[in-house]
């Protein structure tokens, strides 16, 4: 059997989840949710929201959702038996094809609940694997998503398929003599998984090279990170709406998330946007996650949007916060720069309260609205401020008629200020460390350090 066939095998059992698919979200929370967990910070139905949200990601027909308060989890059907029943008579009802559970089933849960509701069903990691599987835009990150696709595929393996073992009865022809479907299953599931990981090695490896590209253009990376729908597309989108240039094809090999923006005084970044947070992320999911935030990592600033519309906005932000120090961003205060969005939706109280704090000079957490641009300009001297630290003011006084000198200095350094003076023209520009000596150099006989 070819890889392609033994892909394509496997694909068709598990891609049910189809577009436009008529879906039921089911919410069972736990009455009284262990203390510490981050889900009792948040209420039931920003919770059902969110769920309804990701399903509605993948374009599936949310035709209802409904939140259900546990006592316990049955280990048999999560629900109580009255729960499954009324559930069962309503996508009988409403021709329901899908119904997500927003919890973790085990593959004993998923199997009863599918017979009794008589329709599919998956659970918030299935359904945060189509999404991720969906979104992942590098051949990596589409990698490192189909291998926890695989395993989440396997642990199911063990009970859940031995219906399908019966009801299927092909395949037969596949393994050895007295192997069974489920064996098979596992093996070929394995063997993909050992192939994506030596494709996934090499692929780290052309990315050593990347990077080593990538550290020639001379710009600084600004990483947005927050939840998602806190707004980091809109706001992407808003700080690079101007620049539609031929420098981006300078980074037509990049990711298309990755943007050229210019900062106020001549310097330019790159702007690179990140797959959205998501709440209680399934723990067997969080290095496909990680592996989209990479970039983070490396980043000169990160730009931590979130939503101050949205009832838990501090419960994510903690979320972001966690999954930061995760990363080993460590030394935080110097490169997140916290940003408020959705200021519009605020009432006039509210946002009384926080244009006070506004007003101090250096505020911070910014406040912006990333649909009407409010405080935009605010974010973008934000940015160009933090990526100026560690940067060296140099003051050159330059012959009037070097104009590809000053062309130069215009090119891969901040200009502050340009004077006229009787000998020659002075310039105060601010340059990265690595181009201190290049700027010496350059301007040998003048370059002096301003501060
Ligand atoms: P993911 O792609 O899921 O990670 O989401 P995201 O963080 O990129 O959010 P996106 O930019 O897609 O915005 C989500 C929703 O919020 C959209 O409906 C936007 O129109 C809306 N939105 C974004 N910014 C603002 C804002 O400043 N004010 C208001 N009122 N709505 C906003």
């Amino acid at each position: 059997m070819t890889a392609a066939e033994s892909r394509s095998a496997l694909d068709n059992r598990e891609r049910a989840v189809a577009s436009g698919t008529r879906t039921h979200v089911v919410c069972p929370y736990l009455s009284r949710a262990p203390a510490g967990e981050s889900a009792a910070l948040r209420s039931p139905d920003a919770r059902r929201e969110e769920a309804v949200g990701l399903a509605r990601a993948i374009v599936l027909d949310v035709v209802g959702a409904e939140t259900v308060s546990l006592a316990a989890i049955r280990p048999a059907t999560y629900l109580g038996k009255g729960k499954v029943e009324s559930i069962a008579a309503e996508t009988k009802a409403d021709s329901i094809d899908l119904v997500v559970m927003d919890c973790a089933l085990s593959p004993v849960q998923q199997r009863n609940l599918e017979r009794a509701f008589g329709c599919k069903v998956i659970d918030r990691t299935g359904l945060i694997l189509e999404i991720f599987g969906r979104r992942a835009r590098t051949a990596e990150g589409a990698l490192q998503v189909e291998l926890a696709h695989l395993a989440y595929q396997k642990s199911r393996l063990v009970r859940s398929w031995t219906h399908l073992e019966r009801q299927r009865g092909g395949f037969g022809f596949l393994g050895g003599p007295g192997e069974t479907q489920i064996e098979t299953d596992r093996r070929l599931i394995s063997e993909r998984m050992v192939r994506i990981e030596r494709e996934l090695d090499s692929i780290k490896r052309t990315r050593a090279l990347h990077r080593a590209s990538r550290a020639d253009v001379p710009y600084p990376i600004v990483a947005l990170v927050g939840y998602t729908n806190a707004g980091k597309s809109t706001l992407f989108n808003r700080l690079t709406r101007a620049e539609v240039m031929a420098a981006d094809m300078l980074f037509a090999t990049l990711d298309p998330t990755m943007r050229l923006i210019k900062l106020p005084h001549g310097g330019s970044a790159i702007l690179s946007d990140t797959v959205g947070f998501i709440s209680d992320l399934p723990t067997m999911l969080i290095s496909a996650f990680r592996a989209t935030l990479e970039e983070v990592r490396a980043a000169d600033a990160i730009v931590h949007v979130r939503d101050i519309s949205h009832a838990d906005s501090e419960a994510q932000s903690q979320d972001v916060e966690t999954i930061l120090t995760e990363l080993g961003v460590a030394d935080r205060a110097d490169r997140v720069i916290e940003v408020l969005n959705k200021l519009d939706r605020l009432d006039a109280e509210a946002r009384a309260g926080l244009a006070e704090t506004q007003a101090t000079r250096n505020a911070t957490p910014l406040a912006v609205s990333a649909l009407t641009g409010e405080g935009i300009d605010r974010l973008i001297a934000a940015i160009e401020e933090r990526l100026a630290r560690g940067r060296s003011l140099i003051e050159l006084t330059l012959d009037p008629a070097d104009g590809q000198g000053l062309h130069w200095l215009y090119e891969h350094a901040e200009v502050m200020s340009r004077s006229d003076e009787h000998d020659g023209l002075r310039l105060t520009v601010r340059v990265a460390p690595d181009q201190v000596e290049r700027v010496k150099r350059r301007f040998a006989e003048t370059a002096g350090r301003a501060g």
